[in-house]
């Protein structure tokens, strides 16, 4: 069993993965703020895993501390109460962040702080506590607009917003970091794609603050109806049916995609590992749409209008990388993504708030 650290384990990634980790063994410590998220999460995981039975067990297996990861005195207190308490924490995740890219360019300072500031803080906390395993929640907007798609790990870096400039400065620190001490740190760079739907469950998923601004949840949002119709952001683009192409994937397959990488850091000589985590095919907009509305059996209504400033027209990973390195590759279809989004959705139209 191993102690694995989480920051921002609540989200709407961090929360599917402490699932899939708890039922693989380790035991868990979950930081976050909840800026972005709600303890109702955890409380939902821990009784998916089958914790909740005994309060003891869940606790020692799902510790959730409340703390900003900007705050050194509390991420040193966290790697020192772990270790007094007989179980040093061997590796991290990282999600804590911020991820809205429009807010990003509206406030750069905050992006830069939490996103690079917090993980400069947990670097060296990690570092001063001799714990140098850490999975990194990257992602696919490095790429900015992508030359050639399929895109591998060893396309030009080129982000095109604070948030996209943020992640890459992490991925640069962590390139000098593993350079500065040789065999020592074990890193993975997961350059996610477009996470999305939810647990078979319908009892965890993606609740976003407000208007969501990614389309999996505003087309989730339309069939529920809480909102009146779609905007497709153009109708233009050079496509199989003119609207934008994505690499949606599954997040419980993103989530089986960060244990695939711990036991691989766990088990391998210290190394950097980069690694995009994509399903590999591309649906449009209206592929997404269609495919919700069988799903759910709702309509979802929309209307093509202007393009969205800073979109491409496809992006799709290549994620052969992942599949030698991993042996991890998709194994849910964009009708699966549709189905566990409607179950989520539908049993909670207005996400954890309905319980609270
Ligand atoms: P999320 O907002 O649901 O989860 C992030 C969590 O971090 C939240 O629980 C939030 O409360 C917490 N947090 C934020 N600032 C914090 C701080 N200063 N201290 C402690 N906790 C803090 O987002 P998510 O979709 O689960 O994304 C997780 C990570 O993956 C992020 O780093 C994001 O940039 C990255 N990512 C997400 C996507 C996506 O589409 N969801 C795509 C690529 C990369
Ligand atoms: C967006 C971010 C990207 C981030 C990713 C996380 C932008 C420009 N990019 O990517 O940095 O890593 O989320 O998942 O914000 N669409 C509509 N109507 C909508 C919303 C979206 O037509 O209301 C279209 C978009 O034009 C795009 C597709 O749906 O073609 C997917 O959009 P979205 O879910 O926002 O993801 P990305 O743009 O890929």
């Amino acid at each position: 069993m191993t102690q694995l650290l989480l920051t921002g384990g609540a989200g709407f990634i961090g929360s599917h993965t402490c699932l899939v980790l708890l039922q693989e063994g380790h035991n868990l410590i979950v930081l976050d703020d909840h800026s972005n998220s709600s303890p109702v999460a955890l409380e939902r995981v821990a009784t998916l895993s089958g914790l909740s039975a005994s309060a003891e067990s869940s606790t020692e297996r799902l510790q959730l501390i409340q703390g900003d990861i900007r705050d050194s005195t509390c991420l040193g207190k966290v790697f020192i109460d772990a270790r007094n308490a007989g179980k040093p924490i061997e590796a991290v995740i990282h999600f804590a962040g911020l991820k809205a890219v429009g807010e990003s360019v509206r406030e750069p300072l905050r992006y830069w702080d939490v996103n690079l500031t917090g993980s400069r803080c947990l670097l060296a906390a990690m570092n001063a506590n001799d714990c140098r395993t850490l999975v990194f929640s990257s992602s696919a907007t490095l790429y900015g607009y992508p030359k050639d798609v399929p895109i591998p790990e060893t396309a030009p870096i080129k982000p095109i917003n604070p948030y996209g400039h943020s992640k890459a400065a992490v991925e640069q620190l962590l390139h000098d970091l593993a350079a500065s001490a040789p065999n020592q740190w074990r890193i993975a760079c997961l350059r996610y794609f477009n996470p999305v739907g939810a647990h078979p469950s319908g009892k965890i998923g993606e609740d976003p603050l407000g208007t969501p601004n990614n389309l999996f949840p505003f087309v989730s949002q339309v069939a529920v109806g809480r909102r009146t119709s779609l905007q497709v952001f153009g109708g233009d683009w050079p496509t199989k049916d003119g609207t934008g192409v994505r690499d949606y994937i599954h997040v419980m397959d993103l989530a089986e995609g960060h244990r695939a990488a711990i036991d691989c850091l766990l088990a391998e000589p210290a190394q950097l590992l980069t690694l995009n985590l994509g399903s590999g095919q591309g649906a449009s907009v209206v592929e997404v749409v269609r495919a919700f509305e069988r799903a759910s059996g709702c309509q979802v209504p929309y209307e093509v209008v202007a393009r969205r400033a800073g979109d491409a027209a496809i992006t799709v990973a290549d994620p052969s990388l992942a599949l030698q390195r991993l042996g991890w590759r998709t194994q849910r279809s964009l009708d699966d993504i549709c189905r566990d989004g409607w179950a989520w959705q539908s049993a909670n139209p207005s996400g954890y708030s309905d319980q609270q």
